[in-house]
């Protein structure tokens, strides 16, 4: 099994997600895998989306130069690994009601056309990741849960839903830790606490 592991909170200290993925980490390296992948976007930002890359992607691969193949390579690089991935960790923070800009800009570079999803003969995309094992493991310093009065406000679980299930991943795993700042300290540590036995259960028998 290889593993992929994705940091993005910009703390790092006291951090809640990086604190959990690394408990959630230590428990499938202590299981065995083949391989160990480690990302840190808050520290490795990727690039933003340019003009060239704009036109590289939509260029058939055949007919693209040396210039834009060039404009390609960060986003290739990105998509091997995590195409030669089995199970992808994902570990970050909300910011703003959203995920951090770094983890948009790591699937800008990862959501691509005829890598990560094809056309079918019908032209329906069919994401290329349907075999990937994805836990994400999310601190929101609200209460975002059904019923809480900010519930709505969650625009990072769906948006990250819809990402990832149009790479064809259609059954990720969302361990949240909340709330870790607008509520109590009991609540942060009941919440860890949850997040840590989700994580344990993940690991062993998921
Ligand atoms: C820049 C920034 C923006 C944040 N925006 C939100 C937000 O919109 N909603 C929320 O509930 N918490 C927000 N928080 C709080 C974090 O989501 C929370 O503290 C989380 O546990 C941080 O994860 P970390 O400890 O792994 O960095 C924000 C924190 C920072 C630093």
């Amino acid at each position: 099994m290889g593993v992929l592991h994705i940091d993005a909170s910009a703390r790092y200290q006291s951090s809640v997600t990086r604190q959990l993925s690394t408990f959630f980490i230590d428990i499938l390296l202590e299981n065995g895998t083949e391989s160990y992948q480690y990302l840190d976007l808050a520290s490795n930002p990727p690039p933003t989306i340019t003009e060239l890359h704009n036109v590289a992607m939509y260029t058939p691969e055949t007919e693209r130069d040396a210039k834009l193949r060039a404009a390609l390579k960060t986003s290739d690089d990105y998509v091997d690994q995590l195409l030669a991935a089995d199970t992808i960790v994902i570990a970050a923070p909300m910011y703003n009601f959203g995920i951090p800009a770094s983890l948009k800009a790591y699937f800008d570079m990862i959501i691509r056309l005829g890598r990560t999803f094809i056309p079918d003969d019908s032209g329906n995309y069919v994401g290329q990741l349907a075999n990937k094992k994805v836990i994400v493991i999310a601190s929101f310093g609200a209460d975002y849960r059904k019923g809480a009065p900010m519930a709505d406000m969650n625009c990072y679980e769906p948006h990250l839903r819809h990402m990832l299930s149009f790479i064809g991943v259609t059954d990720p795993q969302f361990v949240i830790a909340q709330p870790t700042q607008f509520g109590g300290v009991d609540e942060k540590e009941a919440s860890i606490a949850e997040a840590q036995d989700k994580l344990r259960y993940l690991a062993e028998y998921a």
